[in-house]
């Protein structure tokens, strides 16, 4: 028996008997332990059934999140996980921000009230498709950085970041009676340092152990004082279950990860079957799993700017709760119904080790044993029969001839009487929405384009500048300006322009004002890469000097980050006009710009938008890149009044790409790129696609706390320019019983 739980076990005094179910209903408000066998976590030594769902604060808002937290408690969760977002919180050093969608306390003590334990992913790397993977920025920065190693550097700012945000939730944890019962330190660790891994387990038991937490390190390597848990699709059929019984026949079974997968842009919308969830979680509780959780359970939306490298503003629609806040029929009903099977029956389950027996198939002739056709029993009432292969098989159970579709589970009382099966979801209703538009009429817009040139401050240099140095990501706009003259050749035939930039980045080109053209790439990665766009410049004349000017903007830094691959924006190296190098000109230096006017009057709020002059006579603007559109509107003809339970979307048709915002909120990234199926199977977890050359994402959530019964300000910054701004409007999404 490993030491740490050895201490566990002494201080709770109790033996691992079930008694009752516990739930955090049962301990809140009261001192209780947290400790593990091979089997489960216990509460006050206890074994627990943790039955889990991620939910992600700031992917959605304080508005919101009693109303997720009640439904994932009627939908049968009794843990919610979330991560720790680092650099929304530390955005400057030493600047720490808990408000809004960063109240990690408020959102815990919703998860307390609506009777929830909590598994807290601090990481601080954490991955998630998050910017940056939850890293700040000006980490960057840090003389000999090295990510997520055994660098001195690092460590004494993981440290730093690990300890505040034990010492920010300590009312919270379970020795203060608090919901948060287990924590994560690092996330995915795949590296080869070993040294940093044991660094890792030593912090946990060392600085933190005052935390009295189990600690978990996901689907990588773990230290020996955490548990090592899965994230996957199926942790059985992929062999997870038969290695960790192997590799750590002391510690209990833990998913953290059922991937319900996410969106990137220009892709069609990628789904995960009911029925492949459906038998993936009754498997992993059937192979003697004991926490399950769903990534996500509400994917919610990437606000602002959020979201990771090409990742829509929707995360991971396809889950239980959709990103906007309606039940996802008929997941959320099937999973529901197993949810509470297994509540029901936690004690049985927990009460002893999980044995699987194989079950003799019938192949048309006579009856074989074979490997993927199965049973898990636990006496004295419950049998979970499995078949792992795609072709449905009879099998024989108590000299019963039972038929199991090709992967499926069943599960059956002692009676044989089914309880349940993973791909019987005839009754369930996945019509369980409609849309309503609740603006009538086209919206009254009015326009104010985004100048070129401005008074705000810049930056010059021989060379263009990295531009998350200059930003600190704190917008994701970046100018670059110069002087250049072209020459005969360049007006009379196109121009290449060949830039060194950064995948996820797009750069618009304009030459005195004038938009040439852009370039952009979305792809769900990093790396450099050489932006090609040919421009028509014979409007313009030979030998004279000219603006030349580019607007980037990040699509968003990937969340892969370790070592010392640290994460670029904007131009990273050369720029040539055909095979003029337009860099390193004493007389020609490059200027940088962060951010748009817009953004530093912040015309999209109330105080904002009288500092500039509105033109009412809004068609004109039609199609201009770079243009603020603004309008009001009034929530007449709502349907129902819980725009949580029923929620309001704006509805981007007739825009091209940029930022919406409500009231001086930013609903993140708009984009109505189409979104292209691919021939063969998608990738991961997924089993089909819809939408098939529709937009990847047209409608975006406003959160129910953004918006106000009349007079609610709607800006649009779109810097492709947007085609057809009178189709735009603002609906409901219904939910019918
Ligand atoms: C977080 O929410 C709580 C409860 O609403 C509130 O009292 C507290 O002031 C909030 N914290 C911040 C930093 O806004
Ligand atoms: C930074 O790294 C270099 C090369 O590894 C090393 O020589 C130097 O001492 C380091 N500086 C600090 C402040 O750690
Ligand atoms: C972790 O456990 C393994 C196997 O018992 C042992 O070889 C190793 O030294 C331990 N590591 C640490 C840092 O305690
Ligand atoms: C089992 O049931 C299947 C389907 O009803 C049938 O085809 C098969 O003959 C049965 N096998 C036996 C041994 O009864
Ligand atoms: C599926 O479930 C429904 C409702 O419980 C039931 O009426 C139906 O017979 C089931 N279908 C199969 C094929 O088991
Ligand atoms: C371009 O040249 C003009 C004067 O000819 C100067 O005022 C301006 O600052 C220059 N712009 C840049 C970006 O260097």
């Amino acid at each position: 028996m490993h030491w740490l739980l050895l201490i566990y076990v002494c201080l709770d005094f109790l033996p691992y008997v079930v008694t009752s179910p516990v739930t955090y209903e049962n301990v809140r408000g009261k001192p209780y332990s947290v400790s593990y066998d091979h089997r489960a976590i216990a509460i006050n030594g206890v074994r627990t059934m943790l039955i889990s769902g991620a939910i992600h604060y700031p992917r959605s808002t304080p508005g919101m999140w009693p109303y997720i937290m009640k439904m994932a408690k009627n939908q049968g969760l009794n843990t919610v996980q979330t991560l720790v977002f680092w650099n929304i919180h530390e955005q400057k050093p030493g600047v720490f921000d808990f408000s809004g969608r960063a109240n990690l306390s408020q959102f815990l003590q919703d998860a307390a009230d609506a009777g929830l334990f909590v598994n807290l992913r601090i990481g601080p790397y954490i991955c998630g498709e998050w910017n940056n993977g939850g890293l700040p920025v000006w980490l960057n920065q840090i003389h000999n950085i090295s990510f997520r190693s055994n660098n001195g550097a690092w460590k004494t700012v993981m440290r730093t970041f690990l300890m505040k945000i034990i010492e920010y939730v300590n009312p919270y944890l379970a020795k203060n009676g608090g919901p948060i019962i287990l924590a994560q330190i690092e996330n995915e660790y795949n590296g080869n340092d070993q040294a940093y891994v044991d660094w890792c387990g030593r912090l946990v038991i060392n600085e933190l152990s005052s935390a009295q937490l189990v600690w978990i390190m996901c689907n990588g390597h773990a230290a020996n004082s955490t548990i090592e848990t899965c994230n996957s699709c199926n942790c059985l059929d992929d062999g997870w279950i038969d290695n960790h019984r192997r590799d750590y026949p002391n510690k209990p079974m833990l998913f953290t990860e059922n991937e319900g997968w996410f969106q990137a842009w220009g892709e069609a919308v990628a789904i995960r079957t009911t029925v492949d969830t459906a038998y993936s979680v009754a498997e992993w509780f059937a192979g003697g799993g004991s926490y399950h959780s769903y990534y996500m359970w509400h994917g919610g939306n990437n606000y602002g700017r959020t979201a990771a490298s090409g990742i829509t503003t929707m995360y991971a629609d396809d889950v239980l709760l959709h990103a906007d806040g309606t039940p996802n029929e008929p997941k959320y009903t099937q999973l529901s119904r197993l949810q509470h099977l297994i509540a029901n029956y936690a004690q049985i389950l927990l009460s002893q080790d999980s044995i699987r027996t194989l079950l003799p198939y019938w192949n048309g002739q006579k009856w074989l044993i074979g490997t993927q056709q199965f049973v898990y029993s636990y006496s004295p009432s419950l049998h979970f029969i499995s078949n792992q292969n795609d072709n449905t098989y009879n099998v024989l159970f108590r000299n019963k001839n039972l038929t199991i579709t090709g992967h499926s589970v069943r599960i059956f009382d002692d009676n044989l009487n089914l309880l349940w099966d993973s791909t019987n979801i005839s009754d369930i209703r996945s019509d369980n929405t409609e849309i309503f538009p609740i603006v009538m009429g086209p919206l009254e817009w009015r326009t104010w384009s985004e100048q070129v040139t401005s008074d705000l401050p810049v930056l010059t240099s021989l060379y263009p500048i990295e531009q998350l140095k200059i930003t600190n990501d704190e917008t994701i706009y970046l100018w670059y300006r110069r002087n250049i003259t072209l020459t005969q050749t360049q007006i009379q035939s196109h121009t290449l322009v060949r830039v060194e930039t950064r995948k996820a980045n797009a750069l618009l080109f304009f030459l005195n004002g004038e938009y040439l053209g852009e370039f952009d790439n979305h792809d769900h990665s990093q790396g450099s890469l050489i932006a090609i766009i040919s421009l028509d410049l014979s409007i313009f004349k030979p030998n004279q000097q000219y603006l030349f000017e580019i607007l980037s903007i990040s699509l968003g830094i990937d969340n892969g980050v370790w070592d010392n691959n640290f994460e670029y924006k904007g131009i990273v190296g050369n720029i040539w006009l055909d095979n003029q190098l337009l860099v390193n000109d004493e007389t020609n230096l490059w200027e940088h710009q962060k951010g748009l006017i817009g953004e530093y009057l912040q015309i999209y709020t109330e105080q904002g938008s009288s500092k500039v002059e509105w033109n009412t006579q809004w068609t004109k603007d039609i199609n201009k890149p770079i243009t603020w559109f603004q309008t009001r509107f009034n929530l007449n003809h709502i349907v129902r009044e819980d725009l949580n339970a029923n929620p309001i979307l704006l509805d981007a048709r007739g825009l091209n790409r940029g930022h919406a915002f409500i009231n001086g909120n930013d609903l993140g990234l708009y984009w109505l790129l189409e979104g292209v199926c691919r021939d063969s199977t998608p990738c991961c977890c997924q089993q089909a696609q819809i939408n098939c050359l529709e937009p990847t994402q047209r409608y975006y959530h406003i959160p129910s706390d953004w918006l106000m019964p009349e007079n609610n300000l709607l800006t649009i910054f779109d810097d492709l320019g947007a085609p057809s701004p009178s189709s735009v409007s603002i609906v409901q999404r219904v939910v019918i019983a």
